[in-house]
């Protein structure tokens, strides 16, 4: 069975002469790989002491770049060990207009005061007339 690490022990290989990274849940160790990486040795060495797959996906790396981590495969992460994401929620949106009672307010008014008005309307004119 292959040999499981935790991040904590992986994270211990990151020099230029020891170097391990975690990718797809399995452990890589790149130290003979550093020179010879197209992409360069500081990428992978700043990619050590995490989980570096998003970072190695996000290349889009060839096939070919993917059939050679088989040879440096040196056992699984523990995957126990790995800070789980934190997944982005956005937040929930305000709901708008949830309280209507200031909307249905205006709206009595809207009607309210153009009667009362009206009414003051009248009985000013009815006093006015009676006296
Ligand atoms: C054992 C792990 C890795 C292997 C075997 C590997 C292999 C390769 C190979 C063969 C290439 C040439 C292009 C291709 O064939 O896709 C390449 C390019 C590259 N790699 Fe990696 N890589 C590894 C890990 C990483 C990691 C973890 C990163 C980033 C943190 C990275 C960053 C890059 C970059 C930036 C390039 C250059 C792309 C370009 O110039 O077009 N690689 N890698």
């Amino acid at each position: 069975m292959a040999k499981s690490y935790t991040l904590g022990e992986v994270s211990q290989h990151n020099h230029r002469h020891d170097c391990w990274l975690v990718i797809g849940g399995k452990v890589y160790d790149v130290t003979k790989f550093l020179e010879d990486h197209p992409g360069g040795d500081e990428v992978l060495l700043s990619a050590t002491g995490k989980d570096a797959t998003d970072d190695f996906e996000d290349i889009g790396h060839s096939s070919t770049a993917k059939a050679m981590l088989d040879e440096f495969y040196v056992g699984d992460i523990d995957s126990a060990s790995i800070p789980t994401k934190y997944k982005y929620k956005p937040p929930k949106q305000p709901h708008y207009n949830q309280d209507k009672t200031a909307e249905f307010v205006i709206k009595i008014l809207q009607f309210l005061v153009p009667l009362v008005i009206l009414g003051v309307a009248f009985g000013v004119r009815f006093y006015t007339k009676a006296t």
